[in-house]
């Protein structure tokens, strides 16, 4: 017996028991229905899985952080090794990712604590064990990710369906779960359109839209149904579509070898084109 299996039930009513703290196959059946039955949507909200402090907590945590301690600016997109440190990107209109191992310091514990939380719910929901990928060569990395203004932030697509990878890195694999809490409310803090995706019985919705959504709700969905973020809108006084989603990582055995000066000068002259941009639409929309 393991921590993913049915656990025989007890009478253990006002006691503080590890059955208690288990998640039961009872409840988690209806769910699964709901993720992967043909007729099921592909996707469960649960409502309100963060409080609204908590909501609070993490909006006004991460978007302040210019370059958090610990973080360094994402090299190359292979860069994620054991002991790799947690990294930041910054786009220029001002859109952030922050990319958070478990083997690094968190910048916030409340949002680790509620990462893990979320990655042991989808495992179990995927039929795997519930601390499996949470570290080592396969490893979370919770994404902290707030939009601005982007038209096509992920282009539609499928993860985990490459039938002709089947065997390398378990690249085809339908059951794989992934997860998005929110921690915007579109409307209020973004328009356009935001997250995308394609039902089990092939229905187009958009959350926020035809299902409502609300920061602190929590989505779990099937990754190889057709999903994507775009045309993100917000004017100077929003504050974006900020979420958090949970990728498991196949790390590598080292750091791949830094980048040549060209490329560097290259990646730096980029970056301050982007910042220039940056201030002068920020002007722009000051003055227009
Ligand atoms: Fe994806």
């Amino acid at each position: 017996m393991n921590i993913s299996s049915a656990l025989p039930t007890t009478e253990t009513k006002g006691q503080f028991t590890f059955e208690r703290l288990h998640l039961s196959e009872a409840e988690l059946h209806p769910i699964r229905m709901d993720l992967y039955h043909s007729k099921g949507s592909g996707f469960h909200i649960f409502r309100q899985f963060v409080p609204p402090a908590l909501v609070e907590h993490m909006r006004s945590v991460w978007p302040k952080a210019e370059l958090p301690p610990g973080f360094q600016v994402l090299p190359a997109s292979d860069a994620y090794y054991p002991g790799c440190p947690n990294y930041y990107v910054r786009y220029p209109d001002n859109s952030l990712i922050f990319f958070n191992f478990l083997h690094a310091p968190p910048l916030d514990e409340t949002t680790q604590e509620v990462s893990v939380a979320v990655h042991m719910l989808r495992n179990r929901l995927s039929g795997r064990n519930a601390f499996q990928d949470l570290a080592g060569r396969h490893a979370l990395s919770y994404r902290v990710t707030l939009n601005r203004n982007f038209e096509e932030w992920i282009a539609p697509h499928r993860d985990f369906m490459d039938w002709d990878r089947r065997w390398e890195k378990g690249q085809f694999d339908p059951s794989r779960l992934q997860a998005t809490l929110f921690l915007s409310d579109s409307g209020t803090d973004y328009s356009g359109n935001g997250f995308f995706f394609q039902t089990n019985d092939g229905r187009d919705i958009t959350l926020g839209k035809q299902v409502p959504i609300r920061s602190g709700d929590l989505l779990i969905w099937r990754y190889g149904n057709l999903h994507s973020v775009e045309n993100v809108k917000c004017n100077d006084d929003q504050f974006g579509f900020m979420r958090i989603i949970f990728p498991v990582h196949d790390l590598v055995d080292k750091p791949p070898r830094p980048p040549s000066i060209r490329t560097r000068a290259l990646a730096r002259v980029k970056h301050l084109i982007g910042r220039g941009r940056s201030v002068l639409g920020g002007l722009k929309r000051r003055f227009a």
